[in-house]
């Protein structure tokens, strides 16, 4: 049953992935104090393209030192490509192409990385506001500036050697928030509809064409719901996933989630569905781009069905990979390795900051060889 697993997938742009599970993006929180990869990466990006994966898309990667999700993400500087292309290289040397995600916080920043956090309106966090600096909203100009810089990151990335990048608009990151009615409440060209909303993602898609090569992979990852009341919700969701599919996208990853809820990093086993199946199956007949769902997989009997049935394209995986590193190349070989997966106090809020320090630790140490 999990031979459709194995089966490899040629993306539009030429791209071909040997398998349908993906590593999915997890912030490594190893970068040195200027926000470059280092061996660690490295290392850790080796074992995971040794462990069978048909596609690794890294950590968010900021696109704007000044505005960063946390104290050790990597950060996008385009004179210091050699780090990336050493980052890279230790996983496509193993044949498995590397994505880069693209991201940039909004107000998503705690406010000791940044007391002056920008958003498309003036609209402070609720949960854990303490940790937040009120954001102020970007000026038309700023928005210009922020498109250019996910462009020129793509094209750093590209010339490190990277396969392709994946723009992170999911999550409730500064993408995702001008997609949220309830962040986005801007009366100009940005906001207001939700094809306003959508602009600025669609902008940046054409910026990133124009950077990199027709042959260069361009993925988004985009929430199915934000799972909270005024957020994005499914209808619009759609709406703009089809709007990017006529973009010519190569790649769509399904998630859903910001930090005010606690649906990103939720209860997952075995006999439980994957988070946003559902949201999938009526977002499916709408577009024709490859579809990654992401969250919740952890029965390949399942995975493997839902991609014959049509479901989605491609199977994203982020913890399980930390759990058993060559899982994909297992899953492949017809194992079933235990996922062992620790339980955290269900206090909302909390479950989510524990669970994502506990898999961040667990993922250090697979850097350094344990
Ligand atoms: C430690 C950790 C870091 C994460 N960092 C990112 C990130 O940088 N970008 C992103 O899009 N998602 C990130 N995620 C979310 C995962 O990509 C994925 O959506 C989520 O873990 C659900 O999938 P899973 O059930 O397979 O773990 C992170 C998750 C974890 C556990």
């Amino acid at each position: 049953m999990t031979n459709i697993l194995g089966g490899p997938l040629v993306l539009r742009c030429g791209l071909v992935l040997g398998n349908r599970l993906v590593k999915s993006a997890m912030a490594e929180s190893l970068a040195t104090d200027h926000g470059l990869p280092t061996p660690r990466h490295a290392r850790l990006y080796e074992r995971w393209a040794q462990g069978g994966a048909g596609l690794l898309v890294t950590g968010n990667v900021m696109i704007d030192p000044e505005h960063r999700v946390a104290a050790r993400d990597v950060v996008a500087r385009a004179d210091a490509q050699g780090s990336y292309a050493a980052w890279v290289a230790s996983a496509s040397r193993h044949g498995v192409p590397v994505l880069m995600q693209l991201n940039h916080p909004g107000r998503q920043t705690p406010r000791r990385l940044c007391a002056h956090p920008v958003a498309p309106s003036a609209v402070k966090l609720e949960r854990a506001a303490w940790l937040f600096a009120a954001p102020r909203a970007l000026d038309e100009r700023e928005i210009v500036g922020i498109v250019a810089r996910f462009a020129s990151a793509a094209a750093l990335a590209e010339r490190s050697g990277f396969a392709g990048v994946e723009v992170h608009a999911a999550h409730g990151y500064l993408l995702s928030q001008f997609l949220s009615p309830k962040v986005n409440g801007r009366r100009d060209g940005y906001g207001g509809t939700a094809e306003a909303r959508g602009r600025i993602l669609v902008e940046v898609v054409r910026a990133i064409r124009q950077a990199t090569s027709p042959g260069f992979a361009l993925a988004v990852k985009l929430n199915a719901d934000d799972f909270e009341r005024g957020g994005l919700e499914l209808a619009d969701s759609i709406a703009i996933a089809r709007r990017l599919d006529d973009e010519g996208i190569d790649l769509l990853e399904i998630t859903g989630g910001t930090y005010a809820s606690d649906t990103l990093l939720g209860r997952a086993s075995p006999g439980r569905e994957p988070y946003f199946a559902q949201y999938v199956r009526a977002l499916r007949p709408q577009c024709a781009v490859p579809l990654i769902l992401t969250g919740g997989h952890r029965d390949p009997d399942r995975m493997a069905a839902l991609v014959a049935a049509g479901a989605h394209d491609l199977v994203g995986l982020a913890r399980p990979l930390v759990l058993v590193p060559d899982l994909p190349r297992r899953i492949l070989a017809g194992e079933r390795p235990a996922l062992v997966e620790p339980t955290f106090v269900p206090i909302p809020g909390v479950v989510s900051a524990l669970a994502l320090r506990w898999y961040t630790q667990r993922l250090q140490a697979l850097a350094d060889g344990a």
